[in-house]
């Protein structure tokens, strides 16, 4: 994380140390920073630059409305999932035109109510869905802009929890059912055919497997062309990876150069959908040590931020690097990082070694993207407070839930 430095010992996020932010606003709690935020947005504009292009932010990864406006603001567009997702880009500013909505399972209420606010596109990812939203739009004054999202089997190379271009996986249309589907979906007055769209997985370290799913696009895109089917843009998803530990992450213009290469000289708009690679690095998960439990095989620091704070180790094995947030003359031992929670998977790392005693802070690292969006009230526990900081100022943009918001959504037995 570049915002992050050590000021006499004591580490800052851009121009705030992390101590004044507990101080403040509790632990645990997310804080981000803006200026890596929007370096990362700008890496991709740059990357861009000169093509016809827009990023489609993935919220799913990071949605607090006050990342949604920032990303808004600097021209980004969203990829959403979901009605909710839809809301959030709504209330941050954003601009319903720039939206691609992708997903396996959008109900019928989510259909008409994205057909009705006028977004970009919908990936479609079924033909069943196809035939949902022809129907949905039957009687409407505008057909339905689509984009077929295929599934071109190429392995993408990594966890596969989050392989989503093979063959087995459950998402997209078969890229060679794709052709005659396209054809009925353009002969409809109810849909306007508008765009492809792929992507393959996450975590990807190497554009390789993007660019031969690529080619696999284009090569389609070129028949349907023959077969008097124009496309507008070619969606390519998202994907790209992020240093978690000592991965050789790309930068995005090294991850984009085959894809712009494939792309040269073509008319359609190039549209991606990048997550993690746009906040990922910007976040961390600042939490306080509420026990060292030295063990009979191994030493627990037993921290108060848990899985349901960060699911990633408990769910994928992730690894997130973990740093005291002071330096301190303790002595340095082995410690499984642990959170309260009644599972034995609930670990945020194993075998750290660390100079640290009971109430020292840690920071858990690259923690803005999948980290509270993937965040739960396991063990009625309330979801963590947000933070953005820019430059010396911080801002609360998510206040900490309370006891009371647990269950205010419930009910007794009458
Ligand atoms: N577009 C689509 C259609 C997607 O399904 C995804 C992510 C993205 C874009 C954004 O991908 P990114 O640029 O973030 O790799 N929870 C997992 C990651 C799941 C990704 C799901 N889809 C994790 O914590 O690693």
């Amino acid at each position: 994380m570049n915002s992050l430095s050590r000021i006499d010992g004591v580490l800052h996020i851009e121009q705030v140390a992390l101590p004044e932010i507990a101080r403040t606003f509790g632990t645990p709690c997310y804080v981000y920073s803006r200026a890596t935020l929007t370096a990362a947005l700008q890496a991709y504009k740059e990357a861009l630059a000169n093509n016809n292009a827009l990023v489609c932010y993935a919220v799913k990864a990071n949605s607090n409305l006050a990342i949604l406006s920032l990303f808004s603001r600097l021209g980004a567009g969203f990829d959403i999932v979901s009605r909710g997702e839809l809301a959030r880009v709504l209330a941050a500013g954003g601009d319903p035109g720039k939206v691609v909505f992708s997903g396996v399972g959008k109900s019928a209420a989510e259909l008409r109510e994205a057909l009705s606010l006028g977004i970009l596109c919908f990936n479609v990812e079924s033909e069943a869905e196809l035939d949902r939203l022809e129907q949905i739009a039957g009687g409407r004054r505008k057909p339905a802009p689509i984009a077929l999202r295929v599934n071109p089997d190429v392995d993408p190379r990594t966890h596969p929890y989050i392989s989503t271009g093979l063959r087995s996986n459950k998402f997209g249309i078969p890229i060679d059912r794709a052709r005659a589907i396209y054809r009925r979906a353009a002969a409809s007055p109810q849909l306007a055919v508008r765009g492809i769209a792929c992507h393959i997985g996450s975590q990807l370290l190497d554009p390789e497997p993007a660019a031969e799913a690529a080619a696999k696009v284009l090569a389609l895109v070129d028949e349907l062309a023959s077969d008097g089917i124009e496309l507008s843009h070619i969606d390519l998803g998202g994907g790209m990876g992020i240093r978690y530990l000592d991965e050789q992450a790309p930068s995005a213009s090294a991850y984009l150069a085959p894809l712009l290469a494939a792309m040269a000289g073509r008319r359609e708009r190039l549209l991606l959908e990048p997550g993690r690679s746009l906040v990922g690095n910007a976040g961390l998960l600042l939490t306080r040590v509420e026990y060292l439990k030295p063990g009979v095989e191994k030493n627990f620091a037993i921290v108060d931020a848990a899985m349901n704070d960060l699911m990633r180790p408990a769910l994928y094995d992730a690894y997130h690097d973990i740093l005291p947030v002071e330096a301190a003359a303790h002595a340095a031992l082995p410690y499984e990082i642990v959170g309260p929670v009644c599972e034995s998977g609930d670990f945020l790392g194993h075998a750290r070694t660390l100079a640290i005693a009971g109430g020292d802070l840690l920071a858990i690292l690259s923690a803005g993207a999948y980290g509270m969006t993937m965040s739960s009230n396991y063990n009625s526990r309330p979801r963590a407070a947000e933070v953005l900081v820019d430059g010396t100022a911080m801002h609360l943009v998510r206040r900490r839930e309370s006891i009371a918001d647990l269950y205010a959504a419930e009910s007794s037995v009458p």
